[in-house]
């Protein structure tokens, strides 16, 4: 595996993404964008209006060209796979929708012992093979141009959706099984830290060279039961991940009370959001990990102008830290226009120039 890993990048055009992840030298910041590919894009909104949200995901084509469209307009230095962290659970025997305006709908609700009992641990190919098919169809696509970031959610964030039925405020329910059927809660975690480890296996093994882990509202916890409950079970995941040899990053929303325990996690890279400076969170993590982020995604709603002047002071604070990978501090907002982010790829790309 890393023979094959190591062998893929010579090939590469743009590799500083790839090599940012492992503290190699880079001629300037690599810069990507959280929800690169998404609502803010007119090329997307013209895809969608043809195509559901979940038909995007599900056939290849298609998952392909929108990846693709942030990749050609914007000039970052990395793909995402388009697709969403809720895809392998529906392959769980969640159902699942997309509501617009609500976001995601997940059936009524994981509950109890025999609701974790019915969910299958999905085999991802076949069950996720068009995942895997668009990831060979945009290696082949991208033909090296810049490296491939494929993606999945953590097991608490994914219990999130699962026990809630959807989004929710307070995560209520799944804070009371933690509290009250922690075996219970166990018994959840563990079936998703399987299933989430075989999928992005897979999505290595089709070629995805760089992966991002999502545990988006793991913020909510308490920092001694999010050690307690939560940590072993990601860093069991990217444990497995790192054992293939692609560079692993880590998002969670509001992590700075979280922050002194993710310093235990085996990753490369602790994408920040945009509540802490990036000199502040190397300050707690130390120089192990390089760091991602973390423009606030409201600065992009300011003048050009005014927008290189807020990268320039996330570039001054990133270089307190063991690495720096340029992004937003979470995922760019739908009314963004376009070309104040192309405006942001190249300001980063000029003002993080080295030497
Ligand atoms: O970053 C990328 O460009 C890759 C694609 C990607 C999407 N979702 C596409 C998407 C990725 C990496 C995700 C991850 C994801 N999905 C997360 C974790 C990251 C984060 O933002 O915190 C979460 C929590 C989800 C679940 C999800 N998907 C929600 C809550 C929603 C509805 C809210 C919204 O923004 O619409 C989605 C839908 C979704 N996922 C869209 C896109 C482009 C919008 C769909 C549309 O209407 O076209």
């Amino acid at each position: 595996m890393q023979l094959r890993a190591f062998a893929d990048e010579s090939l590469l055009m743009n590799d500083r993404f790839l090599r940012a992840c492992r503290k190699e030298s880079v001629d300037t910041v690599p810069v990507w964008i959280m929800r690169q590919a998404g609502r803010y894009l007119p090329e997307y909104m013209e895809v969608r209006r043809k195509h559901a949200f979940l038909e995007l995901c599900k056939t290849p084509e298609l998952a392909v060209q929108v990846t693709l469209q942030p990749v050609a307009r914007l000039g970052v230095d990395a793909a995402i796979l388009f697709s969403d962290i809720l895809i392998p659970v529906e392959a769980m025997g969640v159902p699942l929708e997309f509501l617009e305006y609500q976001g995601p709908v997940l059936g009524k609700g994981v509950r109890d012992r025999s609701d974790v009992g019915a969910l299958r641990i999905p085999d991802p190919d076949p069950a996720l093979g068009f995942v895997m098919e668009a990831i060979r169809l945009l290696r082949r696509e991208l033909a090296g141009k810049v490296p491939l970031i494929g993606f999945s959610g953590l097991p608490f964030t994914l219990a999130s959706y699962i026990v809630e039925g959807g989004k929710s405020r307070d995560f209520a329910r799944l804070r009371s099984l933690m509290k009250d059927d922690p075996k219970t809660f166990d018994s959840l975690m563990d079936k998703l830290a399987a299933t989430t480890i075989a999928y992005v296996d897979a999505q290595i093994q089709a070629g995805a060279q760089a992966v991002q882990l999502f545990d988006t509202w793991a913020g909510v916890l308490e920092p001694d039961q999010y050690i307690s409950q939560v940590l072993p079970y990601t860093s069991q995941v990217a444990e497995a991940i790192r054992k293939r040899g692609v560079p692993v990053i880590h998002f969670v929303e509001n992590c700075l009370p979280l922050l002194p325990a993710l310093r235990q996690l085996p990753v490369d890279v602790l994408s920040i959001d945009w509540r802490v400076p990036l000199d502040r969170a190397a300050d707690i993590v130390g120089s192990k990990f390089v760091l991602q982020g973390n423009l606030d995604p409201e600065a992009l709603f300011k003048s050009i102008p005014e927008v290189e002047a807020a990268a320039a002071e996330v570039l001054q604070h990133g270089r307190a830290a063991g690495g720096h990978i340029f992004n937003l501090g979470h995922g760019i907002l739908p009314k963004t226009d376009p070309e104040t982010a192309r405006a942001l790829v190249e300001a980063v790309h000029r003002l993080g120039r080295k030497g």
